[in-house]
């Protein structure tokens, strides 16, 4: 896949110089310098010969096939090279021309035209406004970068040519190698997702990295990653998150979800590791490019003084990780060579005057323990330790190890060497303990993620025909918010619980309603024009007595004939008031990239000031509205405090999957809450007490 633009026979640089200094002499220098030994073609009008090269006015002159033109013309000129690789048959180009959708409007055109055009003649393209691509094991290096990455494992694509130059010149200098790397610049055919299938395909790529600004296909990209993070780590850094989406929301669950929300969701779904800052990418990286994955989470610190032992100590506690109780019989071995006042327990403190040997002695004992899953070492430059000695000791035992390890050896001067023997020994050193544990961390999620069973989909019997035909009628009356029938109709259409309710038109009708429904009821009016109930005094809750009722009916009915004459009265709604239960929210609001979305948190009136919520992107399956009701700060609430009996959990989560069904089979929602969800407790199930959606055509 894409193997023209990795491991092609020929390439042609179209705007190839011979000055020094431009950008069509350096990609020609780089694909010369750096080992390329396919054929290589500089195109330009007005040069004979460049870097010892034969060149060409034009692509269509030269003699044999191309497989990969890289273009480095002004943005003008681009689309005449586009024709002439139709004419040649070149079918892979990079063009690093920039001057495009960046630029405005005029470039926007002139890239649509391009990609248009390119589709027409079966050209694949990465680009625009790229730094180019380079593949370590061809060797080429097809990019205007100041150098070549190492070879390695990693395959690194980014948005930003920028970024791309700074992580080169971080590996460089960390020992960090690559497989591929690749500037996707303004993404006009070529896509983060296609990047991450070809580097999934690619069998030198064993962790895939990324900086991201944007997803073109939000469907695509998260169907994309699921798969390819079956089998490789993927790492995303993702930047310009910002709640834009939240502009304009008419429901809580708009006003909460946000592109920020909807980026973690669809990562968390599709497997890929986020990494929050450049710090944690190039921390995750090493980690997963060169250490084994931990088998569980019992985590061992060795460590040389107290403090920084007790700092990995915390970050392990805010991680996934356990620090592992230390076997008797390991404590034993450690405690035969170990001073007195070392600690044998974890962390495994081997004291200020600990020398290479003891770390060595003490490392070589935590590997042969078997319940022991990952080691992190921590060492500070004291009088007595030789940091080289111990960085070599590490890098002795670390080659035969079956289980991850990382260092953070803290201070500078007195550890510079120390890093460096650990770096060329492919051995994950950390400026400090949190960066490394968090490594360690995200290492774990991930193997958890890849072992975890495939996710089951449920389908629920709904009436879409009702659905149907309630929404045709809200939008032949040009409107988009449905009043409370129509919301309490789609919601039974969906098979929700509702609070028993009937329309009464007379006192009499109401009373006996109340007493069939059985007290305390609710009574609200029913009106298609009376949108904000309570404001117009047409509620009343807690009524206890045919009296109340009686009284109920009269006071809703003149308060809206006195406040809104002109609204169609079809009478009073009679409900059952529904008291048992703990108030939750679920709702549904749509993402520009990834589509519909699904809220769930602890209801009532505050939702939107605590924002103690979570989302999935729909479909959900149901481990994913486990997950997503577990989530949330004040889950143990629902479990219940103090002899509470817990709530109904499968009754939540049951109806989170038939909500994200209707948002799938709906796409006219455009949001919806059911707030509050009463939750009964366990066994009893839920009840849709209130629920508000708005759809569009
Ligand atoms: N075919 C082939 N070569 C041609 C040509 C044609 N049709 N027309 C002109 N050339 C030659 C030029 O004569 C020139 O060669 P010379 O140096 O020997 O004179 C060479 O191609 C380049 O053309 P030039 O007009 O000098 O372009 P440039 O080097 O000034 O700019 C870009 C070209 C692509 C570098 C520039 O347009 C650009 O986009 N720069 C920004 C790139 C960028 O930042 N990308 C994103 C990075 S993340």
């Amino acid at each position: 896949m894409l193997e023209h633009f990795f491991n092609p026979s020929s390439v042609a640089v179209v705007g190839a110089s011979q000055k020094p200094g431009k950008i069509g002499y350096d990609i020609l220098n780089n694909i010369v310098r750096y080992g390329y030994t396919g054929a290589v073609y500089p195109i330009n009008p007005k040069a004979q010969e460049i870097l010892g090269r034969r060149a060409y006015p034009d692509l269509v002159s030269v003699p044999s096939d191309i497989d990969l033109a890289v273009v480095a013309l002004p943005a003008a000129a681009v689309m005449g090279v586009v024709e002439q690789c139709g004419k040649k048959k070149v079918d892979s180009v990079v063009i690093i021309t920039a001057g495009f959708k960046e630029i405005g409007p005029d470039g926007a055109r002139l890239e649509k035209d391009l990609a248009t055009r390119a589709r027409e003649l079966g050209i694949r393209v990465v680009g625009p406004n790229c730094l180019g691509i380079i593949d370590t094991i061809c060797p080429l290096n097809a990019s205007f970068a100041s150098g070549m990455p190492l070879d390695g494992h990693i395959g690194f694509f980014s948005q930003s040519g920028a970024i791309c130059v700074a992580i080169l010149d971080w590996a460089l200098g960390e020992n960090v190698g690559f497989s591929r790397f690749v500037s996707l610049g303004n993404k006009m055919d070529i896509s983060e997702a296609e990047m991450i299938l070809s580097m999934g395909q690619d069998e030198n790529t064993r962790v895939i990295l990324g900086y991201l600004e944007s997803v073109e296909d939000g469907p695509l990209f998260m169907k994309t990653a699921r798969q390819v993070s079956k089998t490789k780590p993927i790492i995303v850094i993702k930047s310009g998150t910002t709640s834009a989406g939240a502009k304009a929301a008419s429901s809580h669950t708009g006003a909460l979800a946000g592109s920020e929300n909807a980026y973690n969701a669809a990562f968390k779904q599709s497997g890929i590791i986020r990494a929050g800052s450049m710090q944690s990418l190039f921390g995750y990286a090493m980690a997963f490019a060169s250490q084994p994955l931990p088998k569980g989470p019992r985590l061992a610190i060795i460590t040389n003084s107290g403090g920084p032992g007790i700092l990995a100590a915390d970050a392990s506690d805010r991680s996934s990780l356990h620090l592992s109780p230390i076997r008797k019989k390991t404590a034993d071995r450690l405690r035969e060579f170990l001073p007195p006042t070392a600690s044998v327990y974890n962390p495994i403190d081997i004291i200020g005057d600990a020398s290479h040997e003891r770390y060595e002695k003490t490392l070589e004992v935590v590997l042969d323990d078997g319940s022991i899953h990952a080691v992190l070492i921590l060492l500070t430059p004291t009088a007595a330790v030789d940091p080289a000695a111990v960085a070599q000791a590490i890098a002795k035992l670390a080659k035969d190890a079956e289980k991850p390890i990382v260092t953070s050896f803290m201070g500078e001067k007195k550890v510079r060497a120390a890093r460096k023997i650990l770096q060329d020994h492919s051995i994950p050193s950390y400026d400090y303990p949190e960066d490394a544990v968090a490594a360690l961390d995200a290492m774990l999620s991930y193997r958890l993620w890849r072992e975890r069973p495939e996710r089951q989909y449920r389908n629920f019997e709904a009436d879409s025909r009702r659905v149907r035909e309630i929404f045709a009628s809200v939008i032949d009356q040009h409107r988009h918010d449905l009043i409370e029938n129509e919301a309490r109709e789609i919601l039974r259409a969906y098979g929700f619980r509702l609070p028993e309710s009937r329309i009464a038109g007379t006192t009499r009708e109401a009373v006996k309603a109340a007493s069939e429904i059985g007290y305390p009821v609710v009574m609200k009016i029913a009106s298609p024009d009376v949108l904000h109930k309570s404001d117009m005094g047409g509620v009343r809750v807690k009524l206890e007595n045919d009296a109340a009722v009686e009284e109920a009916f009269f006071d809703i009915t003149s308060n809206i004939q006195l406040r809104q004459p002109e609204a169609r009265i079809l009478g009073v709604m009679v409900q059952e008031m529904v008291t048992q239960g703990k108030e939750v929210i679920l709702g549904i609001t749509r993402d520009m990239q990834f589509g519909p979305m699904v809220m769930f948190g602890l209801g009532g009136i505050y939702v939107e000031v605590l924002k103690d919520v979570s989302f999935r992107i729909a479909p959900l399956s149901v481990e994913s509205a486990d997950a997503m009701i577990r989530e949330i700060r004040s889950f143990p609430l629902l479990r219940g405090v103090r002899g509470e009996a817990p709530a109904d959990i499968e009754g939540i989560r049951d109806a989170l999957v038939r909500l994200s069904q209707m948002a799938m089979d709906f796409p006219e929602i455009v949001e919806a809450d059911i707030n509050p969800l009463l939750v009964c407790p366990e066994g009893q199930g839920v009840v849709a007490v209130d629920a508000r959606i708005t759809i569009q055509e």
